[in-house]
């Protein structure tokens, strides 16, 4: 089986084709991604006017690239996969409707994918990872400890009350005069830095249930900043090591607490996947692998360039929903939110590939 994915809800222009064989391992035939990173940085974030804009001019390229890396026109695909949701809206109606487009002309099954479902389906594509298994999932936009049961089956154990994980690196980034996107710039700063000369602190320590909060943390780093104001390189240096830190300190707290709820609903997780941007961190990942070792579990975490945005991760979740059957009419909605729990609530509507034949 093979699918063409399109992801396009963010600043990522990306499209790739992914194989799928019967035994359910996945082959990624090509992955072709554009950022838009330089169009957006003099903003400091995302501009969502503009990322349309660029999605409109760079896609049909993109796909086309994509194609051709993997050998094969339009007649070869089984089935075309774009992202419906959740991200910003202009973004995603550029994919869905070029998907559309594809599939109506080509007669092929359309798969409208949750972004979300598709950085939870990833470990499959990299590793075969086997169900049920507990999901870090951290990126600009969301960070969610999930239950992955079963394709269409997620259950979301915890989530940020306040900002995402990537979305308070990217703040503590400019805050400090670092560049977009920010994670990186503060790993980077970090590397040189003194974690234990700022006290800041670890929100929600110790609590039952395993929600996130990071707004606070990255107002007590500015307090900090103020307070020394101006900032040497090496203040710089100092206060993204404490952030970082902390923010280390805070996901083994909160996933700690997310893996012993998983344990008592689901029995022991087949492992903890780590997904999303965030997940591009060193320390983080460190921690991830610490967790995972405590809970006599191992930790997947997919290549750099596919834990952040891409197309195959798209690609792939739509093999996995095309072999169960699972297909979307041409008038399915893009969605600006689209939970990831509700899929399974949703699951209803979906027709079967027969149906749609
Ligand atoms: O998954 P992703 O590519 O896009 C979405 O937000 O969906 O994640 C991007 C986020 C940004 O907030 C970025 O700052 C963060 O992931 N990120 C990192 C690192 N690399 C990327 N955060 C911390 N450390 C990193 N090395
Ligand atoms: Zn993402």
């Amino acid at each position: 089986m093979i699918v063409l994915g399109i992801e396009t809800t963010c600043d990522e222009t990306a499209a790739a084709v992914v194989e799928r064989s019967v035994q359910g391992r996945g082959r990624i035939l090509s992955n072709i991604i554009l950022s838009q990173v330089s169009e957006h940085a003099a903003f400091g974030g995302v501009v969502p006017e503009i990322a349309a804009r660029a999605h409109v001019e760079a896609l049909d390229l993109i796909i086309a690239k994509a194609m051709a890396q993997a050998g094969c026109s339009f007649d070869h695909v089984d089935g075309v996969a774009a992202a419906a949701g959740p991200g910003l809206i202009g973004g995603v109606i550029v994919g869905l409707t070029t998907a559309k487009a594809i599939a109506l002309v080509k007669q092929k099954p359309l798969i409208a994918i949750n972004h979300l479902e598709a950085h939870a389906l990833t470990a499959r594509l990299t590793d075969g990872t086997p169900f049920p298994y507990c999901l870090f999932l951290a990126s600009g936009g969301h960070t969610q400890v999930v239950a992955v049961r079963a394709v269409g089956d997620y259950v979301r154990i915890g989530t940020t009350v306040d900002d995402a994980i990537g979305e308070a690196f990217d703040k503590t980034a400019k805050l400090l005069g670092l560049g977009y996107p920010g994670g990186p710039q503060v790993e980077k700063e970090a590397a040189a830095g003194n974690a234990a000369r700022f006290a800041l602190p670890r929100p929600m320590h110790g609590r039952k249930d395993a929600d996130f909060s990071l707004s606070g943390l990255k107002t007590a780093l500015r307090l900090e900043a103020e307070k020394i104001a101006p900032l040497t390189d090496q203040d710089v240096a100092d206060l993204c090591a404490s952030f970082q830190q902390a923010v280390v300190d805070v996901v083994l707290d909160r996933l700690r607490a997310g893996l012993r709820m998983f344990r008592a609903q689901y029995g022991a997780p087949s492992a903890l996947v780590a997904a999303g941007g965030v997940a591009a961190n060193q320390a983080i990942r460190k921690v991830l692998q610490r967790l995972a070792l405590e809970v006599g579990s191992t930790l997947v975490a997919p290549p750099l360039e596919l834990c952040t945005d891409n197309g195959a991760m798209i690609a792939w979740a739509g093999c996995e929903r095309l072999a169960l059957g699972l297909i979307d009419s041409l008038d399915v909605a893009p969605r600006a939110r689209w939970p990831l729990d509700e899929i399974a609530a949703a699951k209803g509507k979906l027709q079967r590939t027969a149906a749609y034949k």
